[in-house]
């Protein structure tokens, strides 16, 4: 399972990088290059915030998407790309500003891509934003995750 998702970013991020989703070569290459990290406790607790917005939003982007409602999906993805992210100075890794800036990017792509109502722009905005969601988590969420499963007693 592991292996598939890695697959998949890599994929990813081969489009990505046509697309020129991240500003510059630069942080193309530093995101593409991330490597695992932990996250401080008061950046957790602001993340625990800020995604559970994503994930409703997403949920109901989703759907709104695939069924090609430009109105709905135009307000969900406003609410990704207006979602508050943190400061600078509080980013645990010069890559993790970099992935909360595309973040907001590729969800204005999609809402530019509702008004005009253009299907293959919705497709092409929508899969580099869950790109985006799933390299960041690729680097932050797995590794809590695993810490997470370690800690557990073995049964
Ligand atoms: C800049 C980095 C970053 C981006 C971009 C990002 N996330 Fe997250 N996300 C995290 C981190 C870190 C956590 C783990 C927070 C914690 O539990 O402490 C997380 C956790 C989550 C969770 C909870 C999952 C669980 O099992 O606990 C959801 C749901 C989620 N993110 C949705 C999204 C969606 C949807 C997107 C894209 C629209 C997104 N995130 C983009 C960093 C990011």
């Amino acid at each position: 399972m592991r292996l598939l998702v890695v697959a998949v970013i890599v994929t990813s991020f081969s489009a990505l990088a046509q697309e020129s989703v991240f500003p510059s070569k630069e942080e193309r290459k530093m995101a593409r290059l991330l490597e695992p990290q932990q996250v401080t406790a008061e950046v957790k607790a602001f993340l625990k915030l800020k995604m559970k917005a994503h994930n409703k939003d997403m949920r109901d982007l989703v759907l709104a998407v695939a069924t090609l409602k430009y109105d709905e999906a135009k307000r969900f993805a406003q609410g990704i790309a207006n979602s508050p992210r943190l400061a600078d100075e509080a980013t645990p890794a010069p890559a993790f500003k970099t992935l909360q800036d595309a973040l907001k990017k590729d969800a204005t792509a999609v809402v530019e891509a509702c008004e005009k109502k253009d299907p293959d722009a919705l497709a092409a905005s929508f899969d580099s934003m869950m790109a985006t969601c799933m390299s960041c988590h690729n680097a932050y969420l797995v590794p809590l995750r695993e810490e997470k499963a370690a800690k557990k007693p073995a049964k």
